[in-house]
């Protein structure tokens, strides 16, 4: 039996001393990272290639060497247990043989044409057999799969909108960044430079409430529900059970499509959630872990509605209407995925890595109620996370409401300090078939140490 603590509340002092002290170790370890980080700044916009790597914790992010398999080395030879694996970009383990071979090969035969190759069919079949969706299309990211398949439900449908869930993340799609505020549509704190007013293409409600969905979509003009089958982008949310199949009942009443993003909840096994749980969507989106970290995104299609597509399309001007990509089907993409798929994220490897998450949630539940800490896990197939809420969130509000910018940050510059990467941002852990049982456990312990000092046990 688990050895249950009352309550602790914690000192917020204390966090604060905590993160002074673990903000000069990491200064005084990474001074390469330091170096290269000022260097940067007199060519890159706050020293970085993409601004959001200013969000790291500490003055300055960690500059990398190299990463294989789940094991990153830093440019000061710092080496961690890589649980952020790109944010799932390297959900494969980082430069995984069989993609490295088969790129490497695609390298010097030509990278891209405007041609398809034979790899492409061959990642077709295989999409068709984990998803179960026929017609198979592909982008450069899961951001572009997203825009491509919101355009062709717009067309199909001849209905303006579309219905997310709030607090959810489908990269940068304009129609996605936006949120529900005191019941209203609103764009995201922060969303840049907002174009058309999300308000007028969105309409917004929580995972879990089919009140607010059935009355949403009864208004007739929504195009397409773009869901994630459980939240991970502010924490994880699950379904409740029944929700999935209410959802298509509901869509399929009110004449709006349904489409799955799947970039993230791969994590759940080979066919991701949709064959994990039997859904049935009328497209499905997925990027970042299909090319073994090599960028590409794409998108599946029912038999229904690929027919559908064909009669809408604009034949003359199909390169040109809003949906392509020069690079996008390139043959090293091709050629990444074909591999990934056949020889690395196989059903083999999901058994092993989910094996490893549960082993991972296990050391934090137990620590969590040892500390008696007012916090939670929840974990979806290979991944999970901490939340600092004594029970798991049933919505995205509850969810962001959860979140501790202080705490946060504190425990992932420890994490850092003693090895373990962990996704920025909130405190999701992820597993590849490359990952250890050891490196699994050198974040118990560090978790362990970090609540230790931050309860006085
Ligand atoms: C569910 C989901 N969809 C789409 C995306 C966008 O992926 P990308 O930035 O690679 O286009 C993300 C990124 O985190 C995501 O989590």
């Amino acid at each position: 039996m688990r050895e249950t603590a009352p309550v602790t509340t914690i000192d917020r002092d204390r966090i604060g001393e905590l993160f002074a002290r673990e903000r000069e170790r990491f200064a005084a370890t990474h001074q390469g990272s330091k170096r290269a980080h000022e260097r940067a700044q007199g060519s890159l916009l706050s020293g970085v290639p993409m601004n959001w790597m200013t969000r790291w914790p500490g003055d300055f992010p960690v500059f990398f060497e190299r990463a294989e398999g789940a094991e990153l080395t830093d440019v000061d030879g710092n080496v961690y247990a890589d649980l952020c694996l790109g944010d799932t970009g390297a959900m494969t383990g980082h430069a995984p043989a069989p993609t490295t071979a088969a790129v490497n090969e695609r390298l010097g035969k030509g990278i891209t044409a405007m041609l398809p190759t034979e790899d492409a069919a061959a990642v077709g079949e295989e999409m068709q057999r984990r998803f179960g969706l026929r017609d198979w299309q592909f982008s450069l990211s899961a951001t572009d799969a997203n825009r491509f398949v919101i355009r062709i439900a717009r067309q199909i449908t001849g209905r303006p909108k579309i219905l997310i869930h709030n607090h959810c993340y489908h990269g940068s799609v304009d129609e996605t960044v936006a949120n529900l505020v005191d019941g209203q549509v609103r764009p995201r704190e922060g969303s840049v430079g907002p174009g058309p007013d999300v308000a007028e293409t969105t309409r917004v409600v929580e995972i879990n409430d089919l009140e607010g969905l059935e009355r949403e979509l009864a208004e007739g003009d929504v195009a397409c529900m773009l869901i994630e089958p459980a939240l991970t982008n502010i924490g994880i949310v699950l379904a409740d059970d029944g929700y999935h199949e209410r959802v298509r009942e509901l869509t399929r009443k009110h004449g709006t499509l349904l489409v799955i993003d799947e970039t993230h909840t791969l994590c759940c096994g080979p066919g991701g959630y949709t064959a994990a749980h039997g859904l049935e969507p009328d497209f499905l989106t997925i990027g970042k872990p299909i090319g073994g970290g090599i960028p590409t995104g794409a998108y599946g299609i029912s038999t229904e509605f690929s027919d559908r597509i064909i009669e809408h399309t604009f034949w003359k001007e199909a390169d040109v209407g809003g949906v392509g990509g020069t690079l996008a089907g390139n043959a090293l993409s091709l050629a990444a995925v074909r591999a990934t798929l056949a020889e690395v994220l196989t059903a083999e490897a999901f058994e092993q890595m989910i094996a490893l998450a549960e082993r991972f949630e296990t050391g934090v539940a137990e620590t969590i109620a040892e500390r008696g800490l007012p916090w939670s896990i929840t974990r979806l197939g290979c991944r999970a996370e901490y939340m600092f809420s004594s029970t798991p969130p049933h919505t995205g509000a509850e969810a962001a409401a959860a979140m501790d910018d202080d705490l946060d940050a504190l425990l992932h510059l420890y994490m850092l300090n003693r090895g373990v990467l962990m996704t920025p941002f909130h405190m999701m852990a992820l597993m590849s078939p490359a990952t250890t049982e050891e490196q699994v456990d050198r974040h118990t312990e560090a978790f362990r140490e970090a609540t230790a000092e931050l309860t006085g046990g």
